[in-house]
C-alpha cells in the first residue's frame, strides 16, 4: 500500500465514519490485503475507485465490516452493570413510575453481548413487574456483519462462560451440538438492532434514559468526540446516565455532563 493509497482510505473512513486509522497502516494493510487479492483488484487505488463507484453501497459496507474493530465480550466492565442495578435502575423505577417507560441505547453494540446483557439486567431487575414496563434496548452499530451475528444471538460455550450461572439458565438455550447457546426469544424481544452511523444526525423520537457508548470513541479524534457527545446529550432524558469505556477519557470541555465517576456521566435533572 503506497502512502497515497493509505491516505485515500483513511481519509475516506474518517470523513464518513469518524474512525481515525491515520496511524494504523499496518493494521489496515493486514485486514485488507487478502480481500484485495482475492477480489481481483490490481491495487488499492483501483479498489477505492470501485468502492466510490458502487452505487449499491455493497463494497463500502464490506470495507467497513473489514476495517472496524469489533472486539467485545459478556461481562465487559461489569462494574457498569452493577452501577446500573444499584443506582440507575432504582432511580428510574421511581422517576418513571407513572409512565412505566424506559429506553436504553447501546450505540456501538458490536456482536450483541452488551445490549443483551442490558436486556438481561432489565428483566432480572424488574422481575415480575417487567410485564408492566415498556422497556427497550436500542442497539446500533455501523458494521452489518456484527449486526448479523448479534441478531442471530448465538454464542459459543467459551463466549458465555463469564455470565452468572443463573443468567445462563434463564436467558440462554443450548443448541443441538451442545457447544453453542442462543439467547432466548424473550431476551431478543427486548432488543432492537439497527445499522446506524454515529456521525449522522440522530433520528430518535424517544429520549434515552441510559446510553452506553463504550470503547468506540477511542477511534475518533477530539472534534468528532466533542460533537458526538453533544448530540448524545441532546437525545438524553434529564437525569439520564452515559457510560463510556473504563479506559477512555473525555476532555473536560467536551462534556456538558456531570461527572459521576470516571466513565460514568449524568445529564443534570431539570436540564432539557
Ligand atoms: C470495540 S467495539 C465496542 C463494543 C462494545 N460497546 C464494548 O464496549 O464491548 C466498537 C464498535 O464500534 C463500531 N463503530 C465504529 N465506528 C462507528 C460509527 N461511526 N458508528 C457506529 N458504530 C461505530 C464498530 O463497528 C464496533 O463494532
Amino acid at each position: 500500500m503506497t502512502e497515497e493509497e493509505f491516505f485515500r482510505i483513511y481519509t475516506f473512513l474518517k470523513n464518513r465514519y469518524g474512525i481515525d486509522m491515520s496511524r494504523k497502516k499496518e493494521i489496515m494493510t493486514g485486514r485488507l490485503e487478502n480481500y484485495i487479492r482475492t477480489g481481483g483488484f490490481k491495487n488499492y487505488n483501483e479498489y477505492m475507485n470501485e468502492v466510490e463507484r458502487d452505487a449499491s453501497g455493497k463494497l463500502e459496507k464490506e470495507l467497513v465490516n473489514i476495517l472496524t474493530t469489533n472486539h467485545t465480550f459478556f461481562m465487559r466492565e461489569f462494574e457498569h452493570f452493577d452501577y446500573l442495578r444499584q443506582v440507575v435502575l432504582p432511580y428510574l423505577r421511581q422517576k418513571e413510575a407513572k409512565k412505566h417507560d424506559l429506553c436504553i441505547w447501546s450505540g456501538a453494540s458490536s456482536t450483541g453481548e452488551e445490549p443483551y446483557m442490558l436486556a438481561m439486567l432489565l428483566m432480572d431487575f424488574f422481575g415480575l413487574e417487567h410485564t408492566r414496563w415498556d422497556t427497550k434496548v436500542l442497539a446500533t452499530d455501523i458494521s452489518t456483519e456484527v449486526l448479523r451475528q448479534a441478531v442471530a444471538g448465538v454464542y459459543s460455550r467459551e463466549q458465555i462462560a463469564p455470565l452468572p450461572e443463573s443468567w445462563k439458565r434463564r436467558f440462554l438455550r443450548a443448541s443441538s451440538d451442545g457447544e453453542h447457546f442462543e439467547v432466548t426469544r424473550e431476551v431478543k424481544k427486548e432488543v432492537i438492532f439497527r445499522q446506524f452511523n454515529l456521525m449522522e444526525p440522530f433520528p430518535f423520537k424517544r429520549k434515552m434514559h441510559v446510553v452506553f457508548l463504550r470503547n468506540v470513541m477511542i477511534y475518533f479524534d477530539y472534534k468528532t468526540r466533542k460533537e458526538l457527545i453533544q448530540k448524545v446529550y441532546d437525545v438524553m432524558e434529564p437525569g439520564g446516565y452515559l457510560f463510556i469505556g473504563r479506559t477512555e477519557t473525555l476532555e473536560r470541555d467536551a462534556v456538558p455532563f456531570q461527572l459521576i465517576q470516571p466513565s460514568i456521566f449524568r445529564k443534570q435533572e431539570g436540564k432539557m
